[in-house]
């Protein structure tokens, strides 16, 4: 019998549990493994994988679902045991990015517009054969001088809309991922703006779900919280909550029923303070979680460099990570 979207969307935000993005493209993960000194090869990618999915405290308690990349989706272990069958085992769910990257948008310059619907339907049937169960799509929006565009607002919007259909058809729960950059040029916004555009790209992403027949209780919705440029000067934990909580409630449907964030380039902590913040103190209509790849990744990845004899160091620092956004998401985080 197929899962019902709606129950797999929402065992997805379940208390205390998030996401892993753990989907860095081939060139992604080449520039986090460039910053502890190690080279990119299949091996050393799976290495580091397994390294994470196989933390089975964290994965069991804290983790609701992992985002692979497509060569981790078909991949092994050292042992020969499937990721999936891993992740699977640990009572979570595999996931999966199927966009096939932000490319420059033609005559916009410094936007993108994110590639990969043609075929993605067919894709969709083969990486719900292999065990997905939901699939993320990042659309990317750059804030500078008359940026952003309606039209690079308008593309990516409904390229979301378009991804999140075929994935229901598909029988997968779509994250619908609209980013508006903190890190990128010049990255000296401040937070109100950010909250104007945020603002402006979520009504639309939601106008353009309704005209795609989207069914928005079989979905997930990863936004950036609204947060100053990375340039600019840093708001407080509580600014951040508010503005964020704010925006969402002006744009999100509460027929959705989760919201897991991205980290976007924000410190490990700073995305587990923002995130508790806002499951403390605000009547929220949907379930709020996370969605972190490098807040959840980063002391793990440094702890463990690339080497076999810090393994058990690198899962114990995912595993207070996951712990700290587990808190968070239930509001009891505490410094
Ligand atoms: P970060 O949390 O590192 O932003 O990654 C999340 C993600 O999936 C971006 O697409």
């Amino acid at each position: 019998m197929t899962e019902r979207l709606e129950d797999i969307a929402i065992k997805m935000v379940a208390d205390g549990k998030g996401l892993l993005a753990a989907d860095e493209s081939t060139g992604t993960i080449k520039k986090r493994f460039d910053s502890i000194n190690l080279e990119s090869t299949e091996t050393a990618r799976r290495d580091y994988r397994e390294m994470l999915f196989r933390s089975d405290d964290a994965m069991k308690k804290y983790i609701s679902g992992v985002i692979l990349y497509e060569e981790t989706l078909f991949q092994r272990a050292a042992d020969g045991t499937p990721f999936v069958d891993i992740i699977k085992a640990a009572g979570s769910l595999p996931g999966i990015k199927v966009d096939i990257g932000a490319k420059p948008m033609a005559f916009h310059p410094h936007e993108f517009i994110t590639e990969g619907l043609d075929g993605l339907y067919e894709r969709l049937r083969k990486y719900h054969e292999a065990g997905a169960r939901f699939a993320k799509w990042r659309g990317v929006i750059t804030i500078g001088e008359q940026r952003p565009s309606w039209g690079s607002i308008k593309a990516n919007s409904q390229s979301l809309a378009r991804y999140a259909a075929l994935c229901q058809q598909a029988d997968i729960v779509p994250i619908v991922e609209p980013e508006v950059l903190m890190d990128g040029e010049p990255g000296t916004h401040d937070i109100d703006r950010c909250a104007e555009v945020t603002q402006w790209v979520l009504q639309t992403v939601f106008a353009d779900l309704f005209d795609a027949r989207v069914n928005l209780e079989g979905m997930i919705l990863k936004p950036n919280m609204i947060i100053d440029g990375k340039k600019a000067r840093k708001a407080s934990v509580e600014e951040v909550a508010e503005k964020t909580v704010k925006v969402l409630k002006a744009t999100v449907p509460s027929a959705v029923p989760g919201i897991a964030f991205l980290s976007g380039g924000q410190s490990s902590e700073e995305a587990t303070a923002h995130l508790s913040a806002m499951n403390s103190g605000y009547d929220l209509p949907w379930s709020l979680t996370y969605s972190y790849g490098r807040a959840l990744q980063d002391t793990a990845l440094k702890t463990w460099g690339g080497k076999q004899e810090n393994v058990a160091a690198g899962q114990r620092a995912f595993t207070h990570r996951a712990a700290m956004n587990s808190l968070a998401a239930k509001g009891n985080w505490k410094q």
